[in-house]
């Protein structure tokens, strides 16, 4: 994959080789997309400081998150309809993330399940929790990952009701497709694709089969997402969450400070600061201008990991210099995933690593955990 040298070569190719309604579902934000937008610009936004003259031989990429050693502060998303982008592409992705040294998120919503992915990968794995009404099935859900010995439990807090992406209404957005005329002619155009899905374990959601009902009649995924997940998620369930998970428990999908501030008193081990990657709240500020705040707040008690919007290793250096431990990515790796299965994965994260050196020697870092707001063009006004 070394003829993709970037993010974006990986996106371009990922739009020719996965079908439509796929592409489309990975790529989009939440109504008029405006917090997606505001993701990237205000990333954009965000300068580093240029240093010369510093000696930046022999550079350290490496640090912990929530005590884990890993190569690069990164670690990969949890992507619902992963394995939709390419057959087993969980498994594929916790592969290549693995073979990097940095930690996969398996999602609730993912194609290959818990088991599946336990079952073909040598480390432990971290495991996203949705919420949904039926509480008995949720708590087996903690339960097969710690049988899967997950060695962390991520809770989604941003998904209390399900924000609309309009291209998924428009494209009829069911899994497995549809078989409708127009979903064959842009399956039928995609041959390595249907061929990968074909050869896949599972054309269906992997965690939820043969547990949830009606899973098997999905008209719309939105519909039967509203069916299941639950509004009144409050703070008492990160209670049970936590008094059910016996490992690390942290929440992702905080933009907020007063939540923030409740997330450090209940003793989860880190944060991330997130909007979902501008796919629930439309209009919510992006996370690259919510971290500082967050940080500042809550950044001596608890670590703070940072999504959304990250498309570049720059963009790392950005969020780590506004005090993130670590960024998460989601779309970056998926369209990896979708370009090439699990070498577009591993291509995905080495160009995010190389980035990223590369960034630090030319703002004068060597060692990764020494990235500060030293390291941002603004810095002396900030001081
Ligand atoms: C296609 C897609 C599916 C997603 N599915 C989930 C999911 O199942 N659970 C979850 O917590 N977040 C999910 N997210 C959000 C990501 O975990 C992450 O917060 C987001 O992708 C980060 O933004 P980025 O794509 O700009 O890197 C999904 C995001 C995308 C793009």
């Amino acid at each position: 994959m070394k003829n993709f040298p970037s993010i974006e070569d990986l996106r371009q190719q990922a739009r020719r080789r996965v079908p439509k309604m796929f592409f489309d579902y990975a790529e989009a934000g939440s109504y008029s997309q405006e917090t997606l937008r505001a993701n990237r610009a205000d990333m954009e936004k965000v300068k580093l400081r240029q240093r010369i003259l510093r000696d930046v031989d022999q550079r350290d990429t490496s640090t912990t998150i929530m005590g884990e050693k890993v190569s690069l502060p990164l670690a990969l998303a949890p992507i619902g309809l992963g394995g939709m982008m390419y057959g087993d592409g969980e498994i594929l992705a916790c592969r290549a993330a693995q073979a990097a040294g940095i930690p996969y998120t398996l999602s609730t919503m993912s194609i290959n399940s818990i088991e599946d992915v336990a079952g073909a990968v040598d480390k432990p794995f971290w495991f996203q929790l949705y919420v949904m009404r039926d509480r008995g099935f949720m708590k087996e859900l903690i339960q097969r990952a710690a049988a899967a010995k997950c060695s962390a439990l991520m809770l989604t807090v941003d998904l209390q009701v399900l924000g609309q992406r309009h291209c998924d209404v428009r494209n009829g957005l069911t899994v497995p497709p549809e078989i409708k005329l127009k979903n064959i002619i842009d399956i039928a155009t995609k041959p390595a694709w249907a061929f990968s899905i074909l050869k896949g374990k599972r054309k269906t959601f992997g965690n939820l089969a043969g547990h949830v009902k009606g899973m098997e009649n999905v008209n719309s995924l939105a519909q039967w997402t509203a069916s299941q997940f639950d509004p009144t998620l409050s703070w008492k369930d990160v209670e049970w969450i936590k008094s059910i998970w016996p490992g690390k428990l942290f929440l992702k999908g905080v933009l907020d400070v007063e939540d923030a501030r409740i997330a450090a008193k209940t003793g989860v081990a880190a944060i991330s600061v997130s909007n979902h990657g501008g796919r629930q709240l439309d209009g919510a500020p992006s996370a690259i201008s919510a971290l500082p705040r967050v940080v500042d707040a809550v950044g001596s008690e608890l670590e703070i990991l940072f999504d959304s919007g990250v498309r570049t290793g720059s963009d790392m250096v950005r969020a780590l210099a506004l005090g993130a431990r670590a960024c998460i990515i989601g779309r970056p790796y998926i369209y990896g995933l979708g370009a090439g299965g699990q070498a577009g994965v591993a291509r995905a994260i080495e160009i995010l690593g190389k980035e990223l050196d590369i960034t630090m020697a030319l703002c004068g870092v060597k060692n990764v955990r020494d990235i500060d707001r030293r390291v941002l063009a603004d810095w002396d006004s900030n001081r």
